[in-house]
């Protein structure tokens, strides 16, 4: 098991993303062992899924008042704990701080529901929807210091329909959310990405 990418997984809601995640590994076609999950949330529905198929979970609630780098260093030490190689934003609502980013230089992911660099931030749906594209998606990235800014990883393009709703668009982005997630992850593990400047290269 040596060889497998050992993943940090940290959420704060649902789980969907997690879920294909886990998916992938157990099916075989993911080179990965998810060492931890970690929610800032009590309620997030991803701690829930993850404990039930056996995965060490973890809540680091921020205190009130407490900076932004302070949390981000009891997130990291937790990390570490685990010996922790990828980190995986999966849903996790939290900004991160240099601090975070700068201890896993190019080794945190992230996916976002849009085309980046279009819609970046919260409500990415909602925003392409009346901004009238055509066509929208999700991209993976790796993380910068920036608000969804990294370097581009893998990106799926999707359609926006007329008689698209939020709710609508929003699952349909999220169905390539789960094949891409997993598929970018993979080729980390295989040591297949190469980063240019902010351009990646699959070899
Ligand atoms: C997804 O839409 C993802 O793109 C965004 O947050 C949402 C997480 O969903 N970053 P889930 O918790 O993985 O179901």
């Amino acid at each position: 098991m040596a060889d497998k990418l050992s993943l940090g997984v940290l959420v704060s809601g649902r789980g969907s993303n997690l879920q294909a995640i886990i998916e992938q590994i157990e099916q075989g076609k993911l080179d990965a062992r998810i060492k931890i999950v970690i929610s800032n949330l009590a309620g997030a529905p991803a701690l829930t899924r993850a404990r039930e198929q056996g995965i060490k979970t973890r809540l680091l609630e921020a205190s009130p008042g407490e900076k932004r780098e302070d949390y981000d260093r009891r997130l990291v030490e937790a990390l570490r704990q685990e010996e922790v190689e990828l980190v995986i934003l999966a849903g996790f609502m939290r900004l991160l701080s240099p601090y975070l980013v700068r201890a896993f230089p190019q080794r945190i992911m992230n996916i976002h529901p849009a085309l980046l660099p279009a819609f970046p931030g919260l409500q990415a749906q909602r925003k392409a929807l009346e901004y009238g594209v055509k066509f929208s998606g999700c991209t993976v990235h790796f993380v910068d210091e920036g608000m969804d800014s990294g370097p581009i990883i893998l990106q799926a393009v999707v359609p926006v329909l007329e008689q698209d709703t939020q709710e609508s668009l929003a699952a349909r982005i999220l169905e390539q959310e789960h094949r891409i997630y997993p598929r970018a992850i993979q080729l980390y593990a295989q040591k297949r990405l190469q980063l240019k400047g902010r351009r990646v290269f699959i070899k």
